[in-house]
């Protein structure tokens, strides 16, 4: 059944097409609206404009769903590793037994970086932010490959090898930005790791002892990748299509994506949970004073970890992370007080008239934070983790576009409010 809505403007009325997702989601298609109108949308935040058709992955708020490809979280988290994942979301299903090792002797293959990356390394003071240094290598990667710096869109091969190059490299980057920072020398991966696990040995090794990993925190670690495989069309993945679509290469995109993550209103707000409990553990509040500053619009305090713009139930990767997050330090023999305060934090939101009315409820990273410190990983590196995680997704989205034959440059429109008609006055008549 066609569906269409009509707009009127000043006693003059449109038909505007409208269409339906596959699970139900309707929107109206504005796309001749400015030609055939005049008039453009405005929706600051972009609350309620869709900004593509995608494939790749379904998000009900409401209900608190969240599927790569059709498959519940739940589903994935509990049978699968974010390797294979990694395939689903890239290319659209599960991969069989040989497609799987494909992809995995690809990693392999592509692990190491160009040894003249080094010095790249040396220039940063060890004081930078390891976000800062990622973005900046996945660009300097791509300079020491010309198929992917003279990117053009070509064949499915050289996008396989050029996204599990990225996803490889992400891992070993970001192990290496965490060695500049504590002055240790850099170890290379190894072959017969598996993904997580090598991204351990290069974080923790030192060059004459491998670090012994623990399976149950590999598994940890590989859940957290998992469950920021992708989010649809969130900051982050947006920055990284609407980079995509003047069609910059692969590594370029993704470098952006990096930034846009970084934020702590985003993949930065695992460290900013963290830094608040600490703050809060260290003030000795139990969190009920940061609660009441939270709610307070001039205190410039939120509660961090708390809310999201798609989700109005709880978020269901952070109830896979919270139980998660009990195993691992009942495993580990952890006893955490920022642990006790999380939990505290959360019972008393939940039933606080501020967050009920608003439905604001924790989401992924506010337990993510707690299994990352217990694994040993300091917390700037926390959004670096999430970056490592959401590839999949950033190069799903990529490949998108690139397939797209209609795809075209995103160019939002604007309200113009500056100045109208203004002329040029000289210097000596400024005065
Ligand atoms: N603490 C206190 N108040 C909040 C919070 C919070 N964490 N989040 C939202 N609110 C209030 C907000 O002030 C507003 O109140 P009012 O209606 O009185 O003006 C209302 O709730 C609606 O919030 P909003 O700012 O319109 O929501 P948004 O969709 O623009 O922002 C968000 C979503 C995630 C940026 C926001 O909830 C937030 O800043 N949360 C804390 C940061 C965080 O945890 N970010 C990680 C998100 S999940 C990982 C990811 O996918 O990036």
């Amino acid at each position: 059944m066609s569906v269409e809505a009509k707009l009127e403007v000043n006693g003059q009325t449109w038909t505007l097409p409208a269409l339906e997702g596959s699970e139900g989601e309707k929107a109206v298609n504005i796309s001749d609206l400015r030609l055939s109108t005049g008039y453009i949308t405005l929706d600051e935040g972009y609350g309620n404009t869709g900004s593509c058709i995608s494939k790749i992955t379904f998000i009900d708020g409401e209900k608190g769903i969240l599927r790569y490809r059709g498959i519940p979280i739940e589903e994935l988290a509990e049978k699968s590793t974010f390797v294979e994942t990694a395939y689903l979301i890239i290319y659209g299903s599960l991969p069989t037994d040989s497609q799987l090792a494909a992809f995995s002797d690809l990693l392999t293959q592509y692990s190491m970086l160009h040894e003249d990356m080094k010095f790249h390394f040396e220039g940063f003071p060890a004081s930078a932010h390891p976000m800062a240094i990622l973005s900046a290598m996945i660009n300097a990667a791509s300079c020491f490959d010309d198929k992917i710096m003279h990117w053009q869109w070509k064949n499915l091969k050289d996008f396989e090898a050029a996204a599990a190059k990225l996803i490889s490299q992400v891992r070993t980057i970001a192990a290496y930005a965490y060695r500049k920072s504590r002055g240790l020398p850099f170890i290379y991966p190894k072959r017969t790791y598996k993904y997580t696990r090598n991204f351990l040995h290069m974080m923790f090794s030192a060059p004459d002892e491998d670090f012994e990993v623990k399976p149950e925190v590999a598994k940890a670690l590989d859940l957290i990748f998992l469950l920021h495989a992708d989010h649809e069309q969130n900051c982050s993945t947006s920055t990284v299509r609407m980079v995509a679509s003047s069609q910059a290469n692969l590594f370029a995109s993704c470098s952006a994506g990096v930034c846009a993550l970084w934020g702590p209103l985003h993949g930065g707000a695992n460290q900013a949970v963290l830094e608040m409990l600490e703050q809060i553990h260290q003030t000795g509040d139990d969190g009920s004073r940061f609660i009441a500053a939270a709610k307070d619009k001039n205190s410039g305090k939120k509660l961090m970890g708390f809310g999201h713009r798609v989700y109005k139930n709880y978020d269901p990767r952070a109830k896979i992370i919270k139980k998660a997050c009990d195993e691992v330090l009942a495993h580990l023999n952890i006893s955490d007080p920022l642990l006790d305060i999380a939990k505290h934090l959360e019972a008393a939101a939940l039933k606080d008239p501020y967050f009920v009315e608003r439905k604001l409820y924790p989401n992924v990273d506010f337990y993510s934070g707690i299994i990352m410190r217990a694994i040993g990983i300091p917390v700037e590196m926390f959004p670096v983790i999430f970056a490592i995680g959401r590839m999949p997704g950033w190069i799903a989205n990529y490949k998108e576009i690139m397939e797209d034959p209609k795809s075209r440059i995103s160019r939002p429109r604007q309200v113009y409010i500056g100045k109208t008609l203004n002329h040029y006055v000289s210097l000596e008549q400024r005065q």
